[in-house]
């Protein structure tokens, strides 16, 4: 069992340096060793980010061991972010009202769990449409997974009044209605609410490279926002359309930066900076 991680470790690592990293299964498609080694060059700081694959049935056993060896926390992914909020020691309120965690933060012989997606997702809001006003208008959501969650919880923290939900799968969409008092749509009459809708969130897996795209037909006013949490691609066909019909737009890369913010600061002591130039290296990458 030492061994679950260790291959994930170069010799270097080994030294007495802060060392964080990705977890997840699989970890491959993650951007966030690009991001965080980007940071750390930048900044000048001597640290560690690794991504670490492993399996769900060494998770728990690989989260203490690496806490043991001195790391200073990890990101969770796929499909580990609710196991993580399950055996943290602690959680913060919002990755409690979340229910999911995306990172776990070792710290005085126990573990954290905190979540920065809601973060990200507002922060790049701000950063990208500084006029959005969250109190305008309906905002329609569309999807009922835990990346969900974490935006609704980010839109009812923000002011938002008058959210909508929808999702393929009905009764997902309920529960969440009932959880963050929402109002409840069929996933059949999405084009029609979006007629009414100030602005339009996808937070489903459709767009993303090798699935479908989101079959939507927008109808917004003139002045609405539409943004999507997926990032590969960048111009998901949502985006495409919306920009066709001269929509407002944002993408999910902006949101993926900034959630990482507040994790590099826990680890490393120092805020970074989300800007073109980290953009432009994680596009490219
Ligand atoms: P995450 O935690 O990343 O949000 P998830 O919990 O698996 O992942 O949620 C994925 C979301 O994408 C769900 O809203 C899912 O709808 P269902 O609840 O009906 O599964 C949505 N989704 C995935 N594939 C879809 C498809 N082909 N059509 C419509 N919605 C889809």
């Amino acid at each position: 069992m030492k061994d679950t991680y260790s291959r994930f470790l170069t010799g270097s690592m080994k030294k007495n340096m802060p060392k964080a990293g990705v977890i997840g299964w699989p970890v491959k498609h993650s951007k966030s060793p690009i991001i965080y080694r980007y940071w750390l060059e930048k900044n000048n700081i001597r640290g560690h980010y690794t991504d670490i694959e492993i399996s769900p049935d060494d998770f728990q056993k690989c989260i203490f061991q690496l806490a043991d060896d001195g790391f200073v926390g990890v990101n969770v992914t796929i499909p580990y972010k609710e196991s993580a909020i399950a055996m943290a020691d602690k959680k913060t309120s919002r990755a409690s009202s979340i229910g999911a965690a995306n990172m776990l933060i070792f710290r005085g012989g126990g573990i954290i769990a905190e979540n920065t997606d809601a973060e990200g997702f507002i922060r790049n809001l701000r950063a990208s449409a500084p006029d959005w006003n969250p109190a305008r208008g309906m905002v329609l959501v569309l999807g009922a997974g835990g990346a969900a969650r974490a935006i609704i919880y980010a839109l009812v923290e923000s002011g938002a009044s008058q959210i909508f939900i929808a999702n393929r799968t009905q009764f997902r969409a309920k529960n969440l209605a009932a959880e963050f008092q929402l109002s409840l749509i069929s996933w059949d009459d999405i084009n029609q609410a979006t007629a009414e809708a100030s602005m339009v969130v996808n937070t489903t897996s459709l767009g993303m490279a090798g699935q479908p795209p989101l079959d939507i037909e927008l109808n917004c006013p003139s002045d609405a926002l539409v943004t999507d949490i997926v990032y590969t691609p960048v111009e998901t066909p949502l985006l495409a359309q919306a920009k066709a019909k001269g929509l407002a737009t944002v993408d999910g890369l902006g949101m993926l930066l900034h959630q990482a913010v507040p994790g590099f600061e826990a680890w490393f002591g120092t805020r970074p900076a989300v800007t073109p130039a980290l953009r432009e290296k994680v596009l490219s990458a």
